[in-house]
């Protein structure tokens, strides 16, 4: 079996595309202007480079964003009086602090101290909360966009065995929560789990996450298997590459995302979608 690629730049071209509309007819006939605020913290390339990617989509879909630039230096206090700035400012319909942030300033503070109402990432215990509970809330936005792509291809997910290799607040354990919660018998893996490769290959879905470079290969593969590639790892010559080997995985896969173009795109674009509904008040 070769695989059929779930192609998340051109499911993401095609949803902003609707999004573009979607922005244009909010302005015109309900004088809504979605606007999302970024704050990014130092100069990290790749922070900036998916900060760019953001700013980029936003524009191109007709959302307005502002970027704040802070210095690595910048104390917990000045960041949180900030974000409070942005939280009374009803302009601002969603707020996004790119992480990871650095060692002086706690991470979850920061993420408490973000409106659940602007809360775009969908990382506030509240929305997590939510999220468990089955509520309406923002989904975050890597496992919202696997989602997305799963149901574009009308991927069964009711009564499947999903495998999540990964553990991450962001990825990994929203993804098993929105699985479960469309009826998925879901097993989650991490770094400390044994016989890994024997768990991933009994898996109709399978999503990893794991931040290594081909750490999975066709034989943790079932014949048939929809295999969602969340890595994005550089290699010495400088491309892009996931974790999940793509040449070997193809050939049991019936569906597999490539990196890039995979998943990563997905990501952005899930990102507009909370802020239009941000806009429109529909997450409370
Ligand atoms: N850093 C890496 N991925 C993300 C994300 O989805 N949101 C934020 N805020 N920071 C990130």
């Amino acid at each position: 079996m070769t695989a059929e690629l779930l192609n998340g730049r051109e499911l993401s071209d095609k949803l902003k595309e609707e999004m573009k509309q979607e922005v244009a007819a909010l302005k015109e006939q309900q004088h809504i202007h979605p606007h999302l605020t970024v704050i990014l913290v130092g100069d990290d390339p790749a922070s900036k480079s998916y900060v760019r990617g953001k700013e980029k989509a936003c524009d191109y879909t007709g959302i307005s964003s502002d970027l704040i630039e802070l210095p690595i230096s910048v104390s917990e206090q000045k960041l949180l009086q900030i974000i409070e700035e942005q939280n009374n400012n009803n302009d601002v319909h969603g707020i996004l602090v790119q992480l990871p942030l650095p060692d002086h300033i706690d991470e979850q503070k920061v993420i408490h101290a973000i409106s659940p109402l602007k809360d775009v990432d969908g990382f506030h215990p509240v929305n997590i909360g939510k999220l468990v509970n089955g509520e309406e809330t923002f989904l975050p936005c890597t496992p919202f966009g696997i989602l997305t792509m799963l149901e574009s291809k009308d991927i069964d997910i009711e009564g499947k065995h999903a495998v999540i290799i990964g553990r991450s607040n962001i990825v990994g354990k929203p993804m098993g929560l929105l699985l479960l919660e469309r009826n998925a018998t879901v097993t989650y893996c991490h770094s400390r789990t044994k016989n890994l490769r024997e768990i991933a290959s009994e898996a109709d879905i399978l999503v990893v996450a794991m931040g290594r470079q081909n750490a999975v290969d066709g034989s943790y593969v079932k014949e048939g298997a929809a295999v969602i590639d969340v890595g994005i790892n550089r290699m010495e010559n400088g491309k892009l590459t996931g974790d999940v080997d793509f040449e070997s995985a193809k050939e049991k896969a019936a569906y597999i995302t490539p990196v890039p173009r995979g998943v990563g795109p997905m990501t952005i674009t899930m990102l507009l979608k909370n802020t239009i509904k941000a806009a429109k008040g529909l997450a409370e």
